[in-house]
């Protein structure tokens, strides 16, 4: 087994970093094949907080090479400076980074019409994204007027291109913006100048190199961003982000095929959290929901927003175990869970409705309170377990509800932001 897909299973901030971070100590190439600074990596390495935008989550270990697949949408500046940032920190310091030169390019435009239209934009149209211009530049590539990585390095072609994309975005600039915000081709060539020296170095053909590494039987491990129910196709729909989240998008957003594909694990925490609008009907709006924020550190790496915390969605996570093929669970905060004096998971909807996504807003959740929560020393009890043995029994029978219910097997427990709080019950390679 050389290839694992590792996704977000909720809507997003599940811990991802983490457990791709623990999993790349096992890999030889980590790769990322959708989305792009909307995304934010939590890693802690001896107790010092990292956070990754853009970069891979396998950063950290000399000689795993980070690969950003032609999926992904890029900012060259936030790019630069995060690989900067870890350069600085020791880290990617032997030519450990590809980017594919497919990948798509976010430039000014991007940005500032993704904040216009937040700003100024018709009333309920607003999703709360992350501002980055990620929607806009997936809208430029899906109307066949994006800018690739590879057209940086043409700038007659570039030119070219940019002059299309001012005819389109102009007047929406103009309309949203006033007049403040403009659309000049001649900054943007100078700006793409500078990117172009720089990602020279790193831009290949990142399908062909990912291929090369599954044949010569190499681990590889694939990071999704987000998580399922922000899926463009299958999420909560239009409150997703505009790339795929599930796992089969890594075949087409790397360029490999389904067959190299060899296990998926899906990530969730042990409770639930969204940030941005649309629907969480398993939200808790009063003390106990800020209780779970303020122990859970529950703000954007990204964008720094308070997010919504809420009990487990087990219809949801069940769903998402379906939209990914799910082969194994990673439930991570079970320690965040576990200080809290009660605790819930949502077992259905009032009626019996088991929701489409479409039917989540408004749905009345039905809560199951978990049995055995509020022992004085559960949380410890949870921080320092290392097998699953000895885990508290609470907390393990919470843990086989979950895959009871979802039918996937546990594959990896979190129990803590160190590298050494995890537990592994699958060997993942
Ligand atoms: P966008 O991806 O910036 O366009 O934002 C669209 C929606 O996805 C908003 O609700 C964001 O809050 C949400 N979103 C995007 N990236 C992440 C993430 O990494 N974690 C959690 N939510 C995200």
């Amino acid at each position: 087994m050389s290839t694992l897909v590792v996704v977000g299973a909720q809507w997003g901030d599940e811990g991802k970093g983490k457990v791709v971070d623990a999993l790349a100590s096992r890999a030889d190439l980590v790769a990322r094949y959708a989305g792009g600074n909307n995304a934010g990596h939590t890693l802690v390495i001896d107790g010092r907080k990292i956070v990754t935008h853009l970069v891979p989550s396998g950063c950290a270990y000399p000689g795993t090479l980070c690969v950003l697949g032609a999926g992904m949408v890029l900012d060259p500046d936030v790019f630069q400076a995060e690989v900067a940032d870890l350069q600085a920190g020791g880290m990617l310091q032997g030519g450990e980074l590809r980017v594919s030169l497919d990948a798509h390019v976010i430039f000014s435009y991007h940005r500032a019409l993704d904040g216009l239209r937040e700003d100024r934009g018709r009333a309920g149209a607003k999703i709360g994204t992350t501002r980055r211009g990620i929607g806009p530049a997936y809208e430029s590539k899906a109307g066949r007027r994006g800018i690739r990585v590879r057209d940086l390095f043409d700038p007659v072609r570039l030119r070219a291109r940019l002059e299309l994309n001012q005819e389109f975005v102009a007047p929406e600039l103009e309309r949203l913006g006033g007049g403040e915000v403009r659309f000049d081709v001649d900054a943007e060539l100078a700006r793409a100048a500078g990117w172009a020296a720089w990602l020279r170095p790193l831009a290949c053909d990142a399908g062909a190199l990912i291929d090369e590494a599954i044949r010569a039987g190499r681990r590889v491990l694939i990071e999704g961003a987000q998580g399922a129910l922000l899926d463009l196709d299958h999420g909560t729909y239009p409150f997703v982000t505009s790339s795929t989240t599930l796992a089969g998008g890594a075949c087409a957003g790397l360029g490999i095929g389904p067959t190299a594909i060899d296990k998926v694990w899906g990530i969730t925490k042990a409770y639930a959290t969204r940030v941005g609008a649309g629907p969480f009907p398993s939200r808790l709006d009063g003390a106990l929901g800020d209780l779970l924020r303020k122990a859970g550190d529950e703000y954007g790496a990204t964008t720094g927003r308070p997010r919504d915390c809420g009990w487990l969605d087990l219809p949801a996570l069940r769903y998402a175990a379906r939209c990914n093929g799910l082969t194994g669970l990673c439930v991570t905060k079970l320690d965040v869970l576990a200080t809290l004096p009660e605790a819930a998971v949502c077992i259905g909807y009032e009626g019996g409705v088991a929701p489409g996504v479409d039917e989540l807003e408004g749905a009345r959740p039905v809560f199951a309170p978990l049995e055995g929560w509020g022992e004085p020393d559960l949380a410890a009890r949870v921080k320092a377990a290392r097998r699953l043995e000895e885990l508290p029994v609470a907390v393990r029978r919470y843990l086989d509800r979950i895959c009871e219910f979802t039918g996937v097997p546990l594959a990896l427990v979190s129990v803590g932001a160190g590298r050494d709080q995890t537990i592994f019950i699958d060997e993942a390679f």
